[in-house]
């Protein structure tokens, strides 16, 4: 096991490897309830659990998006009322993203603020949605756009939990690994290139070092920003016309898909704006293709594509704007590109 420090409003740890089970039984010591919320899709592995003197409550919620969404968080606040929650009391998010988000913005708003663990169960929500301290739920206007900045008091990152996900799953995640190390850490890179899913998934060191290093990436940029200004905007690469695809695709697609599509589409960018060589534009398509995330998309309306990218909210004003890479490990920015230039960038990863 290791661990990786946060700071942020309160400092905090991030324990890579550990067990799940162990970990909350300690955070529960000296505690006299703990609200678990869960995943539905694994309500009965927490029918008897038993976590000394502390009190369990359990909560499941509804899969993925469906169930960050304030209906639920009513039926939520109303359960912690029943059951007497109080400011020394408890929660922990066990689940993916979707989970970890839902229970920490449960945490910030509850008493105006309870401690609260995240204990993440996909590679996504390991790598990316716990750590930074960002919780939300959905409105019927978009995702997270009801959220609070509220930091956990430590995320257990156990990787049992990685094994019983589907093979696309494991994979969309891993594009934020790979997202990591371009912007960050060419360590990333050197350990997945010329390997496939299954030789990723088959050897556990492996995904160790690769999540704690990701880990790290993300720790490192949120602790010198933690309320997101410019620091934060690196970890965007890919991201902007990732989030316009996703927005296309009605979110039928992983967000880690479309991250993959969105970065295929920035190396064609640089490559054609003469930013990045032949060789580092191959790179990202080889590693990405490798691990079976898709490097192309349907040619569809560029207007539109367009549209949703100037409402992305990382693009600023009237700005559209680009994390760019100079080399592996360094970003910079690119705003407003020629039109021209990003269409026929488009039309070249288009299928
Ligand atoms: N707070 C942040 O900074 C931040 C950053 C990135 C993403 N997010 C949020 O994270 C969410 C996406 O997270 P995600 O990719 O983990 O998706 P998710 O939470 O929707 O989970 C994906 C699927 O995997 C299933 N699953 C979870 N754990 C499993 C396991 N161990 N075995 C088998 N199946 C399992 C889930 O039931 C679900 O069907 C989005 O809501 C997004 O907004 C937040
Ligand atoms: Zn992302």
């Amino acid at each position: 096991m290791s661990e990786v420090l946060v700071r942020a409003e309160r400092d905090y740890v991030v324990e890579v490897g550990s067990d799940w089970l162990i970990s909350l039984k300690n955070a529960c010591e000296n505690r006299q309830r703990v609200a678990l919320i869960i995943s539905d899709a694994f309500k009965e592995r927490f029918s008897d659990l038993e976590l000394g003197n502390c009190e369990v409550f359990t909560f499941a919620i509804g899969d993925g998006e469906a169930g960050k969404s304030s209906e639920t968080l009513l039926k939520v606040w109303s359960w912690l009322g029943a059951a007497g929650f109080t400011r020394s009391d408890l929660i922990v998010g066990i689940g993916g993203g979707a989970v970890t988000d839902f229970a920490g913005f449960a945490a910030a708003t509850w008493l105006r603020g309870l401690d609260w663990i995240a204990i993440p169960t996909t590679v996504a929500g390991a790598v990316d949605a716990a750590i930074g301290g960002k919780t939300a739920i959905n409105s019927d206007y978009g995702k997270n756009l009801i959220g609070s900045f509220h930091s956990p008091i430590k995320v257990v990152i156990d990787l049992n939990w990685l094994t019983t996900l589907s093979d696309r799953d494991f994979a969309a995640g891993l594009a934020e690994v790979v997202k990591a190390g371009f912007i960050a850490d060419g360590e990333i890179l050197n350990l997945l290139r010329g390997k496939d899913i299954q030789a990723v998934r088959s050897n556990p060191v492996l995904v160790q070092e690769l999540i704690e290093r990701s880990v790290k990436v993300k720790a490192e940029v949120v602790s010198i920003d933690f309320k997101e200004s410019f620091a934060r905007e690196a970890l965007n690469y890919g991201h902007t016309l990732g989030h316009a695809v996703e927005l296309d695709a009605n979110y039928s697609l992983r967000h880690g898909e479309c991250v993959s599509i969105g970065m295929a589409f920035i190396a064609q960018l640089q490559l054609d704006l003469g930013l990045i060589s032949q060789d580092l534009a191959d790179d990202h398509i080889k590693i990405l293709s490798d691990l079976d995330l898709p490097t192309t998309y349907k040619r569809v309306s560029w207007s539109k594509l367009m549209a949703h990218m100037a409402v992305d909210k990382k693009s600023r004003g009237k700005t559209l704007r680009f994390v760019t890479i100079s080399e592996i490990g360094k970003t910079e920015r690119l705003e407003n590109p020629d039109p021209q230039v990003l269409y026929s960038a488009f039309e070249k990863v288009s299928s």
